[in-house]
């Protein structure tokens, strides 16, 4: 076997984390479906039973997460795919599922190939994420990706540091993981888990 030479990426350590705590059958959300990936790889860890909700605010994007579902044979009941803004999700997204949701993505930043003034953005990522308490269920999981490598990236990434940093530790439990020898900052993941039994 080839040797692998590098640590994981932040979204792969956030497929590894969300690939342990994701049920077959669980209610799960991409908040940037970009491209279709992480949609794809929850779609397959919720299995034919469960379902994924997708936001993008760009109907391209939507388009191309359509079509990688579609192409890998994932069936149409099992994804909704929803042209809005995440910082409206909890209104756009059906009552019974409110508080029930076992994973919720965000990969921040613009979709490779895209347009990359449609990147996201410091306020709708944080009025996003003040809605994450109440849409996760007891036990389930928030993986945010950010990149601090440019100037909107870094303040998209220390206001979700300090939105993580001030999650209350009885209610989440929270962990960053990103790179701290490099001149030049990489790709960091965040990672918060919703305590409690109901
Ligand atoms: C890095 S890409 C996501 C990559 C994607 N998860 C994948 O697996 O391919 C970021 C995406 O966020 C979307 N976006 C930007 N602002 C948004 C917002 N307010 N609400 C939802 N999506 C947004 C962009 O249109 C872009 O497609």
């Amino acid at each position: 076997m080839p040797e692998k030479r590098h640590l994981p990426l932040a979204t792969e350590w956030a497929h590894h984390a969300l690939a342990e705590k994701i049920r077959a059958g669980a209610w799960v959300l991409d908040a940037t479906a970009g491209n279709g990936h992480d949609t794809l790889f929850l779609a397959r860890q919720v299995g034919s039973t469960g379902h994924v909700f997708s936001f993008d605010v760009q109907e391209e994007a939507l388009q191309e997460t359509r079509q990688r579902l579609v192409d890998a044979k994932i069936q149409e009941d099992r994804f909704t795919l929803i042209l809005k803004s995440h910082a409206h999700m909890k209104e756009a997204l059906p009552m019974e599922v409110l508080g029930r949701i076992e994973a919720v993505v965000f990969n921040l930043g613009f979709r490779p190939g895209g347009d990359k003034r449609m990147a996201t953005e410091c306020s709708s990522t944080v009025a996003a994420l003040t809605s994450i308490p109440t849409l996760l269920a007891p036990g389930g999981v928030l993986t945010v990706v950010a990149y601090p490598g440019h100037a909107s990236g870094k303040e998209e990434a220390e206001a979700v540091s300090r939105w993580m940093s001030a999650l209350a530790p009885e209610r989440f439990e929270v962990q960053n993981i990103r790179a701290i020898n490099r001149m030049q900052p990489a790709p960091e993941l965040w990672l918060a888990l919703r305590l409690g039994s109901g």
